[in-house]
């Protein structure tokens, strides 16, 4: 039993601490909060032990300890804390009491090896300090491993429509503007290169949306495309979803639709990617949405069992199990 704590409570960490309660391998010892906010009620609500970043600010009635006590009860630390501060904690907590960690996508590469369950699984096998990448670069690397074994890749483009904030995140923005970010190429080709080796750039734009990030993709093939061994190969992905706009999945908004009524917090762990795109003998263009509040919990759960030793297919096998991937059907 692999016995797990959560550092940070937040969009990312509620979800994985859920996860991590769902394996049969696994055992979640509580999580963390560094503010006083509603996420205490929630953490109690669902019956996690709470643990405080800092003592002094947190009162020391909510909590049943502070980080340090959670790090000394546990196998591995999931860190879901904002950009940078997994760096900081690495150094000032991880280190120190010798604990393996997981990190967010926000954080440098050079914090451990970046990790896609699909692209690089035993890259980060028996790795103390793994980096979880990003949903943009998650969502990328489960389609572009699938064409580039499946056919293989001679280039990618990718224009990354991204949404601008989270729905808890009111102060962000843009409200009414599309805003190239940055002007030029983007981070997310060389972060993909992290963990997939392929020919691709990307440029994105931030919109004025909560719900999901949309991919614009175009690949070139190196063998010869046939549309519907495409689709089958698609179709046997169980992280990949095909939503047909003929059941109404035109946009973001009724897959989150979907999603609200299906799982809980209307989660989507998987890539969609809206049936009815287009390819030539050596071209795919598609879009794909991306929930990027949830597209990267299954790969929290596969790395941590990597870091343990695991079994790349069977590590997903379960984690697609406990969490019902494979199991929606949108066509
Ligand atoms: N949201 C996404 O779309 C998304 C997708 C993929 C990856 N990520 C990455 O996942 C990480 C977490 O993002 P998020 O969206 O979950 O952020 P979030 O909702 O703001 O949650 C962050 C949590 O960390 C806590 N925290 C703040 N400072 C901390 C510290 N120094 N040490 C430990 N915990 C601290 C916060 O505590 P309080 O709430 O108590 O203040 C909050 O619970 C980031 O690296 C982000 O880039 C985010």
């Amino acid at each position: 039993m692999i016995r797990v704590g959560i550092v940070g409570y937040g969009t990312i960490g509620r979800r994985v601490a859920d996860a991590v309660g769902l394996q049969k391998d696994m055992k979640l010892v509580g999580v963390t909060k560094n503010s006083l906010d509603y996420g205490v009620q929630i953490a109690k609500q669902r019956g996690h032990k709470l643990f405080c970043m800092d003592k002094e600010r947190f009162g020391s009635t909510e909590s049943e300890g502070t980080v340090k006590d959670l790090i000394e009860a546990v196998d591995i630390v999931v860190d879901c804390a904002p950009k940078g501060k997994g760096r900081e904690n690495k150094d000032t907590y991880y280190v120190p009491a010798k604990v393996p960690a997981i990190y967010q996508g926000s954080e440098k590469s050079d914090i451990g090896v970046s990790f896609n369950a699909h692209s690089n699984f035993n890259q980060a096998q028996n790795q103390r300090h793994v980096r979880v990448v990003s949903c943009n670069t998650t969502g990328l690397a489960r389609l572009l491993h699938l064409v580039n074994d499946g056919l293989g890749i001679r280039r990618v483009k990718v224009a990354l429509i991204r949404r601008a904030a989270d729905p808890k995140e009111y102060k962000k923005g843009p409200i009414d503007a599309i805003v190239p970010d940055p002007i030029g190429l983007s981070h997310h080709a060389p972060d993909l290169k992290t963990v997939l080796d392929v020919p691709i750039n990307t440029t994105a734009y931030k919109v004025p949306t909560t719900l999901m990030h949309v991919h614009d993709v175009f690949i070139e093939t190196i063998n010869a495309i046939d549309h519907e061994e495409l689709l089958e190969l698609m179709d046997a992905e169980p992280r990949i979803l095909l939503a047909d706009p003929r059941l109404g999945f035109k946009s973001t908004a009724q897959i989150m639709d979907f999603g609200r009524d299906i799982r809980i917090r209307g989660d989507i762990f998987e890539n969609v990617i809206f049936k009815g795109f287009t390819t030539t003998s050596r071209e795919i263009y598609l879009t794909q949405a991306i929930h990027q509040e949830s597209i990267v919990v299954p790969d929290n759960i596969d790395a941590i069992r990597a870091v343990f030793g695991g079994d790349r297919d069977e590590s997903i096998l379960k984690t697609n199990k406990t969490l019902g991937i494979g199991k929606l059907i949108m066509s």
